[in-house]
């Protein structure tokens, strides 16, 4: 196990486990998760509400490949230029991806683009807490934690930017005052 992994055993348990399994299980039809990592999500997916998912990753990993079922395609793909048909899918996901991208413009368009006009953004990613105190930590200890994690921002603000692509973010939640920020968006 590296640091990274040390660091967020304790939030995954407290935060992200929770948020997950809440999130996750309102996926359905044709179903889309980028950046899939080890596949930590494969297991709160309710099978019965989906007919296939695709999973995207830069670099599909070896424990994805292992946890992957026989309803799942595993494709290696830059999210800022997904090989897809627009309005193909029912439901994108992803989570902690967006903290591991600088510019998230192109990805947020790119999924606005494939998913299909009714469909479903499910999205988890590290956010900037609320409260003037918390703020001024996450953003003191965020250079620390982007060079131990190698890529992941933790204080950036999603909301913004997620109604800049298209979304509504009306149905949004956090968790941990705010460190973890995610919903259920659609497109406006
Ligand atoms: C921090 S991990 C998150 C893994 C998992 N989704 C989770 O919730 O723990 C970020 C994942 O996104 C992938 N990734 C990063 N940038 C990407 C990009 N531009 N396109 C596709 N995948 C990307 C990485 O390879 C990694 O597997």
């Amino acid at each position: 196990m590296n640091i990274y992994d040390i660091f967020m055993c304790p939030l995954e348990k407290f935060f992200l486990n929770s948020m997950r399994k809440h999130l996750i299980y309102e996926a359905g039809g044709k179903v889309l998760e980028i950046g899939a990592g080890t596949g930590v999500n494969f297991e709160y997916y309710n099978m019965d509400a989906i007919s296939d998912i695709t999973v995207v990753d830069k670099q599909i990993s070896s424990a994805a490949r292992k946890k992957a079922s026989d309803k799942m395609q595993l494709v290696e793909a830059d999210a800022a230029k997904l090989p897809f048909e627009d309005n193909t899918f029912d439901t994108v996901v992803e989570t902690l991806l967006l903290c591991s991208i600088d510019e998230l413009d192109k990805p947020l368009s790119e999924i606005h683009r494939v998913l299909k006009p009714d469909g479903v953004f499910i999205h988890i990613d590290h956010g900037l807490p609320e409260g003037k105190g918390l703020k001024k930590i996450v953003n003191g200890f965020a250079p620390v934690w982007r060079s131990m994690s190698r890529s992941c921002r933790i204080n950036k603000t999603y909301k913004p930017l997620l109604e800049k692509a298209g979304f509504d973010t009306s149905d949004e939640l956090s968790s941990g005052r705010g460190i973890f920020y995610g919903g259920i968006s659609r497109k406006k």
